[in-house]
């Protein structure tokens, strides 16, 4: 038993009470720490405020117009504006907004164009590709059989002449692309001729980059002729724990087979609250989303540099350090990425361990993964990104003791308090993440 578990023989009562704090606790560190998963975000308030509505509550399966329930007047416009706000700002024919996840995205696609037991060519963990397009997650579900990339470590990218070959070599049923640890451009231009001699589909898992993608401050997978584009909905883009699915249907029987993918492929009710929320996102990123794209990557570059500045080891100092959200730091000289996660969470900044392409241990990671999303959502710029850093290095280089950076930190996070690039911005009661009281 945990310490601050309440005892289980405790009245109903005391324990939903003990959620309720612990919930208020949590907002409470976070609202004090430094947030640099890169894989998260902040939500607008007017997200917020529809998700936290009678939507949760119902039930939808189906497309809009063609339900198995009644009691849809409202979500059927709602789903509608939201698919045709992802057709906008991703520039393409087709939007399913129905996945409730990036995995479950992912689970549609692969129901939609594979079957049990053929081939597809994907990017190792090792190497940042994502666990649902490993064998041990819903590729392997699946059954597929998995062939990785040859990895550039110099470069952080995928190896063209050596993907190639392995793309001729094995001629998968699909090409899937895209990463967790997302630091340069796919180079899905140069892999064009291969991929065309086999004649397969190819995918693009763009969870970790949407955001950037729909400010067109990262590359534009549909337009350099990838056929299927999934992602998750909160990450770079800060919307709701949900998923996404678009397409310019450049194949025969795509639609219908996306459609199926994913009801009823894998999923019953799509969850309504999170397709509102969703809704929302995408019209503030129409309104905000290019300035957010880009102080996004410059703050990445500019949290890099810091750090290099104070003598981490930050990948690809020669390639700009990124072009994206993300940067990687190798710790192995400080103890490891564990150890340095660890330390870090006592200063209240708050990041993840992370494997690097030539770890030899992979329950041993040597790196660390960092992401300026949040920061900049938050309001935070260049000169922030310095200050981050510092107190980074506080730690990790000069091996301060972390509870007392950790006062630092949290008077640092006082500053901000509000979420940017969203409408009703300066409203009081919209302070991040919780006004008093409201979990
Ligand atoms: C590349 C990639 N694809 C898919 C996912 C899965 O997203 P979700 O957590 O929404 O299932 C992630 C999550 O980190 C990811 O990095």
């Amino acid at each position: 038993m945990f310490d601050w578990m309440p005892d289980n023989v405790a009245p109903a009562k005391d324990l939903a009470q003990s959620i309720r704090n612990l919930t208020r606790e949590h907002n409470r560190w976070f609202k004090e720490s430094i947030p640099l998963i890169a894989s998260e975000n902040v939500m607008s308030p007017l997200a917020r405020e529809v998700m936290n509505s009678d939507l949760h509550n119902r039930y939808a399966e189906g497309l809009p117009g063609k339900r198995y329930y009644q009691g849809n007047i409202f979500v059927d416009k709602i789903e509608s504006i939201c698919e045709d706000l992802a057709k906008e700002v991703f520039d393409c024919e087709f939007a399913d907004v129905r996945s409730t996840s990036g995995t479950v995205a992912n689970m549609a696609i692969l129901t939609a164009l594979t079957k049990t037991r053929e081939k597809m060519t994907t990017v190792a963990l090792s190497d940042g590709g994502h666990i649902s397009h490993a064998k041990i997650g819903a590729t392997g579900l699946r059954g597929m059989k998995t062939y990785n990339y040859p990895f550039d470590e110099k470069n952080m990218n995928i190896d063209v002449e050596g993907a190639k070959r392995l793309i001729r070599e094995v001629r998968p049923s699909v090409a899937l692309f895209g990463q967790s640890v997302f630091l340069f451009p796919t180079p899905i231009r140069e892999l064009k001729d291969a991929v065309d001699e086999v004649g397969c589909p190819t995918w693009y898992d763009g969870a970790h980059v949407l955001g950037l993608i729909a400010g067109k401050k990262f590359q534009d997978p549909l337009r350099e002729g990838i056929d299927v584009f999934s992602a998750s909905t909160h990450k770079t883009l800060p919307g709701p724990q949900h998923g996404i699915i678009l397409s310019d249907l450049k194949r025969e029987g795509l639609e219908t087979a996306l459609r199926r993918g994913v009801f009823p492929g894998v999923t019953s009710n799509h969850h309504l609250h999170s397709v509102a929320a969703l809704a929302v996102t995408l019209a503030e990123t129409r309104e905000f989303g290019a300035a957010y794209a880009d102080q996004t990557i410059r703050n990445a570059k500019a949290l890099a540099q810091a750090l290099y500045e104070r003598g981490m080891d930050v990948l690809c100092e020669h390639l700009g350090f990124t072009e994206s959200h993300t940067l990687i730091v190798d710790v192995e000289r400080y103890h490891g990425g564990a150890k340095v996660a660890k330390s870090l969470e006592a200063a209240n900044i708050i990041l993840n361990k992370n494997l690097l392409p030539w770890d030899s241990d992979p329950v041993k990671p040597c790196g660390i993964r960092i992401g300026s999303q949040e920061l900049t959502r938050l309001g935070m710029g260049p000169k922030e990104m310095v200050e981050v850093a510092e107190l980074i290095a506080r730690v990790v280089v000069k091996g301060e003791v972390p509870e007392r950076v950790k006062d630092e930190v949290i008077a640092f996070k006082r500053q901000f308090t509000k979420v940017h690039y969203c409408f009703f911005e300066g409203e009081e009661a919209y302070d991040y993440p919780y006004y008093d009281g409201d979990i």
